[in-house]
């Protein structure tokens, strides 16, 4: 297998045995550094850590993996950098081309992250646009295979409730069709992924034996599944503005005690990419309510959006299992690339 200096901006370019490759190598690096016998492969190397975006995650399994394997790091903005005010994404490339071994990206479309790998001439890695988070979703490959007692991918059912036109629902629907999953993705049409890229999925399941089913009924989409993922509903980058037809749409894709049962499953597992809305807690969420009448009445949404917060602190959920694993396949990704 040989990924070296390889982009990775959607996982539309790689292939199945890649993306095998890339999990398999997490798993790896994840139990060297358990039994602490990591080898540092990435000594020497320079990483550009570019955010257009807030990050948790992202921003510290990206610096965590370079640490552990001896890379260095350099965190970059866009409110205290040049890039897009001053200085082109063309030009910025070029310039970070001459100093950086590998750059990753966190930002808005994924022209700009296409851009940015045309002309730099060094490994791009894309930490989230609006379209893709593949980093994500490898991480959650790896955490379903883990609780799935190691069943085959091609025998793991999952079912992506909420904005199936953002990067994560997006990116579930890409790695599952490419790795002959079972893919069930539910949302009102209105927020459906775009007709060209279903298509283009459909057409990567066939040839995977995977199954793609786009629904509107989140009770069919969960049934008999070994996972069921969401999302926040209003993505960054979004204006505020459309929280509230949001919360209408999709209120109810909300995974709560009802959805659990409809998946006819006592034993499925919730992930969430997070950060995730399960209470009124947050500032986004506090101010939310204060503005908002339609939301201050509707008693539904006091514990929890997207998920409640009965089910996000259950044992049903899965989701900070999935954010260590952020660090480990991101840290195969590194290692594949240089080494
Ligand atoms: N899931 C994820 O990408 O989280 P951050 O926004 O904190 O990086
Ligand atoms: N869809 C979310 C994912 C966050 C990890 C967003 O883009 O904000």
């Amino acid at each position: 297998m040989n990924l070296r200096n390889r982009n990775l901006l959607s996982l539309i370019n790689h292939t199945k045995e890649e993306i095998n490759y890339l999990i398999s190598l997490a798993r790896y690096l994840k139990q060297s550094k358990y039994i602490g016998n990591e080898y540092p492969r990435l000594k020497g190397k320079n990483i550009a850590l570019i955010f257009e975006k807030p990050s948790t995650r992202t921003r510290c399994a990206f610096e965590i993996a370079a640490k552990d394997q001896g890379a260095n790091v350099t965190y970059i903005d866009s409110k205290s950098s040049q890039i897009g005010i001053k200085e082109t994404i063309k030009d910025t490339a070029k310039v970070l081309g001459r100093m950086f071994d590998a750059i990753q990206y966190r930002g808005y479309s994924q022209k700009i992250i296409e851009e940015l790998a045309k002309n730099s001439g060094i490994p791009v890695f894309n930490g989230l646009t609006n379209e893709f988070h593949p980093t994500q979703v490898l991480a959650d490959i790896l955490t379903m295979l883990e609780h799935c007692n190691n069943k085959p991918l091609n025998k793991i059912k999952y079912s992506y409730l909420g904005d199936a036109r953002y990067n994560i629902g997006r990116s579930l629907l890409l790695i599952g069709a490419k790795m002959g999953m079972d893919v069930r993705i539910a949302a009102p049409k209105q927020l459906w992924p775009e007709e060209k890229f279903f298509i283009f999925c459909n057409n990567i399941a066939k040839k995977n034996n995977a199954k793609i089913l786009l629904v509107e009924d989140p009770f069919l989409a969960v049934k008999n599944v070994d996972f069921i993922y969401t999302d926040v509903w209003v993505s960054m980058g979004e204006s505020e503005e459309v929280w509230c037809e949001r919360i209408k749409s999709l209120s109810k894709y909300q995974i709560n005690k009802e959805i659990i049962k409809a998946s006819n499953n006592y034993k499925v597992k919730v992930m969430h990419c997070l950060p995730s809305f399960h209470n009124n807690e947050t500032l986004i969420i506090k101010n939310l309510f204060k503005k908002n009448e339609f939301i201050k009445n509707n008693n539904n949404l006091v514990n929890g959006l997207e998920i409640t917060e009965e089910i996000f602190e259950s044992a049903f959920n899965i989701s900070f299992e999935q954010v260590e694993n952020r660090i480990h396949t991101i840290k195969s990704i590194m290692v594949a690339t240089f080494s």
